[in-house]
């Protein structure tokens, strides 16, 4: 049995990718600070995972820490050494990734994220584990209206948070070809992530108020705030709204095991490739799918424009579905059911839910 890290792994992505790699006979080591996730999602993922699978021995134990914390991370290579379960591969999630945040704060997000994946790289390069998917972001791409975005289109993020995501990816790129070491790097370029596991028992949970758009559909349409503000509709798009790919976080979820499967099966490899459907939706028709699917109302009213979006931003995926023999499965329509049952079972995300 293979034991991967997972970085991050009680967030978003992380919880979903850990039950899949779960389910694909994974044993994982899930690390997490908490500082934006709840150790319930990791605990949820272990039911969900037993649930399906009754006679599994796969293992999965948590670890509260930090990835800045160098003599942690040392000990815990260490120990899954010396326990005869060397860390073969790790998957990174771990980091900030909050627009405004990263704003009003950047070196906050240069400390954790750079400094953080720094940290990380090193520890991973002494105990000879040279196997990384990173969790990077279409948010590097310079904007383009009228084109799908390419793994080779110009890099140019708009913001710090940006910025340190194409930093990582600069480090990545020195370490593998200024190294004579043989490392296998996935940099994973996210579009728009959203949606939740089908049973509606893991999902986002955003902590205070959501920052993007379909955790906030969702928290309008459960009646937990009033009023959805569309950040404009005078953009140039058939109906004026922005337009995003957004694809399930269990598609997304998935590509994080091909492309596990995918470096461990070659040697000495350095990829960067587009995770998202190809196909762009604006706010408009993601409000009216949302509506529509799940038979609830969503009130929204047009405002201003928010500072730093772009006004359209879909992916050429034909590299990852090529490379990672992956492709996405899941519907406009499967989103917005997933996503909303999540809600209506966890009305407010993983809080005040017991252990
Ligand atoms: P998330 O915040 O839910 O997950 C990140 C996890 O990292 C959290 O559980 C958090 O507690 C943990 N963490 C943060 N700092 C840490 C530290 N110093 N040490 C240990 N753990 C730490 O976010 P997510 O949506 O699941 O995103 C996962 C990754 O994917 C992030 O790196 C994010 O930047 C990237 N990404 C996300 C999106 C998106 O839209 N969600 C898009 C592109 C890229
Ligand atoms: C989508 C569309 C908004 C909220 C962000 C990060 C990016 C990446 C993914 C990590 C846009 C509109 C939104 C609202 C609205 N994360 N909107 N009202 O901006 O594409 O990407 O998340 O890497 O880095 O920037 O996603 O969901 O915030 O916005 O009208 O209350 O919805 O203007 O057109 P975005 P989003």
């Amino acid at each position: 049995m293979r034991t991967i890290l997972i970085t991050g792994g009680a967030g978003f992505i992380g919880s979903h990718t850990c039950l899949t790699l779960l389910d694909h006979g994974y044993d994982l080591l899930v690390l997490d600070s908490y500082v934006n996730s709840s150790p319930i999602a990791i605990k949820k993922v272990i039911i969900l995972h037993k649930r399906n699978n009754q006679i599994s021995n796969n293992q999965l134990m948590q670890i509260s820490g930090d990835i800045r914390d160098y003599k942690f991370l040392k000990k815990l290579f260490f120990e899954s050494k010396l326990n005869g379960k060397p860390i073969e591969a790790v998957i990174h999630f771990a980091g900030l990734k909050a627009v405004e945040e990263s704003v009003e704060n950047p070196l906050l997000y240069w400390d954790v994220n750079v400094g953080g994946s720094i940290n990380l790289l090193r520890v991973m390069d002494e105990f000879r584990c040279r196997t990384i998917v990173f969790s990077s972001s279409a948010t590097i791409y310079a904007p383009k209206t009228d084109e799908l975005l390419k793994e080779d289109s110009d890099i140019a993020p708009l913001n710090p948070y940006g910025q340190t995501k194409a930093a990582i990816e600069q480090i990545l790129s020195d370490l593998f070809q200024h190294t004579d070491q043989q490392w296998r790097i996935a940099n994973l370029r996210y579009f728009n992530p959203i949606g939740a596991h089908q049973s509606g028992e893991i999902g986002e949970s955003p902590l205070g108020k959501p920052n993007n758009l379909f955790p906030y559909i969702s928290q309008v349409a459960v009646g937990a705030r009033d009023i959805l503000n569309i950040f404009g509709n005078d953009w140039p798009t058939p109906d004026g709204t922005g337009i995003r790919d957004y694809i399930h976080v269990m598609d997304l979820a998935e590509a994080h095991h091909a492309a596990l499967e995918y470096l461990l099966d070659n040697e000495s490899i350095l990829t960067n490739l587009n995770i998202g459907t190809g196909k762009g939706t604006s706010v408009l028709e993601l409000i009216n799918t949302f509506i529509n699917v799940n038979d609830c109302k969503v009130p929204y009213t047009f405002c201003n424009r928010r500072l730093g979006d772009v006004p359209v931003s879909v992916a050429n995926n034909e590299l990852a579905i090529k490379t990672l023999n992956w492709h996405p499965k899941r519907s406009l329509e499967d989103i917005c059911r997933d996503g909303w049952k999540w809600q209506m079972l966890n009305p407010q995300g993983y809080l005040n839910k017991a252990i």
